[in-house]
């Protein structure tokens, strides 16, 4: 059985907010963050699974609590933020904008009410997350802000081209605000994880037709270098990495987390 993270409190005080928190990579996250000492919002737009994940991470409602938010309504955001900020009494210190849908399918095939609902969700909503986040953010002395690309944001694949094009957006926004909100005092980060076995990457094998879908993902971890595919686990050390001040000199990347996909061809 995997030994459970070495706890060091590298969040101790933090105030943290994670979008699309109520399962998956951003509930990993967010119930680290307040392993680290943190306190956290645990924001998504199914507000019953936000709340049942933030009682989970913390019964007591101290520590964590749960909004509801579409990140892809600018008002939302804005909701978000002032919740958290009220719920905090002081400003947000680190802004995960995780939240994002999957897309595959053939390009000429696709619906374009799917098109517009991943574009307005993975690039509209981050756009707006983020924009609501830095008003907060540059009150902060400890402040970074943390989104969630793919390994799709580095390389491309077929049948996932809508959420590639979005995937490489956040690359784009990444750099930008890190040069813009550099000399305010908030850094900037991506985090592109490969492949991870979460509800959202089983629902993409479910929807191309995968009759094993166990089997898909086993095959997924043996296509990789490593062996196996990054775990949400993994996701979640390496947001507490970018958040904290171990990382004070880190702004503008797209850490890959993909366990060697992107370095190269790779037959075993
Ligand atoms: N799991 C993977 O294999 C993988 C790999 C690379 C990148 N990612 C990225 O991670 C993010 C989510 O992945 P996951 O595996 O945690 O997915 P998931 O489907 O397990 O969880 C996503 C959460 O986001 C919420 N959500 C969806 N739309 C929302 C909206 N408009 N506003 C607020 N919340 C919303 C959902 O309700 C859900 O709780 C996405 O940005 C995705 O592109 C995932």
């Amino acid at each position: 059985m995997a030994r459970p993270p070495e706890r060091l409190m590298q969040l101790e005080g933090y105030n943290t907010v994670v979008t699309g928190a109520a399962r998956g990579l951003g509930a990993a996250a967010a119930k680290r963050f307040v392993a680290e000492g943190a306190r956290v919002v645990v924001a998504d737009i199914d507000g019953d699974a936000a709340n049942a994940c933030a009682r989970e991470i913390d019964p007591t409602g101290q520590r964590a609590i749960g909004v509801t938010c579409d990140i892809a309504e600018p008002a939302a955001c804005d909701a978000l933020v002032a919740r958290a900020e009220a719920f905090f009494g002081a400003p947000i210190d680190v802004f995960c904008a995780h939240a994002g849908l999957g897309f595959a399918g053939v390009f000429h095939e696709s619906d374009p009410a799917f098109i517009k609902r991943i574009v307005d969700v993975n690039v509209l909503g981050t756009i707006y997350s983020a924009q609501a986040a830095l008003r907060s953010l540059v009150k902060s002395r400890q402040a970074s802000l943390i989104f969630t690309s793919s390994l799709q944001s580095v390389t491309a694949r077929a049948q996932r081209s809508i959420y590639t094009t979005t995937k490489h957006a956040i690359v784009g926004l990444t750099k930008a605000l890190a040069l813009e909100y550099a000399p305010l005092g908030v850094r900037v980060n991506a985090i592109a994880p490969a492949s991870t076995d979460t509800p959202f990457l089983r629902g993409q094998f479910e929807f191309l037709g995968s009759k094993d879908v166990d089997q898909a993902v086993r095959d997924a971890a043996a296509s990789m270098p490593l062996g196996w595919l990054p775990t949400p686990e993994d996701f979640a050390n390496t947001a507490v990495f970018l958040a904290s001040p171990a990382a004070r000199s880190i702004t503008g990347i797209n850490l890959l987390l993909d366990s060697g996909a992107a370095a190269g061809i790779f037959r075993r």
